[in-house]
């Protein structure tokens, strides 16, 4: 059963229909979701959740969504300096402005986790369950260097056993490691990466009689076209810039 898994589309429209249309023009695909995070900086949060809507993709509310669905104070965002706050915090504050109360409603909708059975259910097998961040909080960074312990841990909570697969974004840097048998997979960001390549970037994972098999995809899309859609906004224009460097300049989200 081979699954196309996207996360952190971020609002970036140009780069969801990019990857789209990748997965479409591939054959084999059983099933797209999302990980979460479909808005926030970038101008098109309800053309994002629209398009989502309309292709029928499921999927599981990252941090961005829930705050903005239940008007928290913040978007649960990590930053490393004064600045990176304040952007955060104009980025969180335009996009609860701006999305629909359609979107606003959508978003607390999402579930915090999905369990697929890829067997059935009726019978044991592998279990590939879909986080944003970790099994507690979808704000909790499960960045490649978490320990083998820390891992296990997460696995332990989340209930898996070997064979099953734990897939989760947030980081938006894409990274796959087997720890206790259990394929822990981070599937990058469609819309905002942070490895600083700029092509959006999504997880295709199968899972066969055989094993697990996870591969990494990078999309070229028209970031200028988004680049330029942030410029024209009243977005801080740095959002451009991050997307032209893929992630440049270091930040979180
Ligand atoms: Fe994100």
């Amino acid at each position: 059963m081979l699954y196309a898994l996207i996360s952190d589309i971020h609002a970036n429209l140009p780069a969801l229909e990019a990857v789209l249309g990748e997965i479409a023009s591939r054959d084999g695909i059983a099933a797209t979701y999302h990980l979460g995070d479909l808005v926030g900086y970038a101008p098109w949060p309800d053309e994002v959740v629209r398009l989502l809507r309309e292709k029928g993709i499921p999927g599981v509310a990252g941090n961005y969504d829930s705050t903005v669905a239940t008007d928290y104070k913040h978007c649960g965002c990590r930053y490393e300096d004064a600045r990176q706050e304040e952007l955060s915090h104009l980025s969180f504050d335009w996009t609860r402005a701006k999305v629909s109360a359609e979107t606003k409603a959508f978003l607390g909708t999402l579930p915090f986790r999905i369990d697929l059975r890829p067997s059935g259910g009726h019978v044991g097998g592998p279990v590939v369950i879909l986080l944003h961040g970790n099994q507690t909080l979808n704000t909790v960074y499960v960045t490649e260097d978490r320990s083998d312990d820390f891992l296990t841990k997460m696995g332990e909570a989340l209930g898996t056993r070997p064979g099953d697969v734990v897939c989760f974004g947030h980081t938006h840097i894409a990274w796959h490691r087997v720890v206790g048998g259990v394929d822990f997979v981070n599937t990058a960001s469609v819309g905002r990466p942070k490895d600083g390549d700029p092509r959006a970037g999504y997880a295709l994972v199968d899972v066969t009689k055989t094993g697990i098999h996870v591969e990494f995809v990078r999309v070229p899309y028209d970031v200028e076209s988004a680049a330029r859609g942030i410029l024209r906004s009243t977005l801080p224009d740095e959002f451009a810039e991050f997307l032209r460097t893929g992630g440049g300049q270091p930040s979180r989200a």
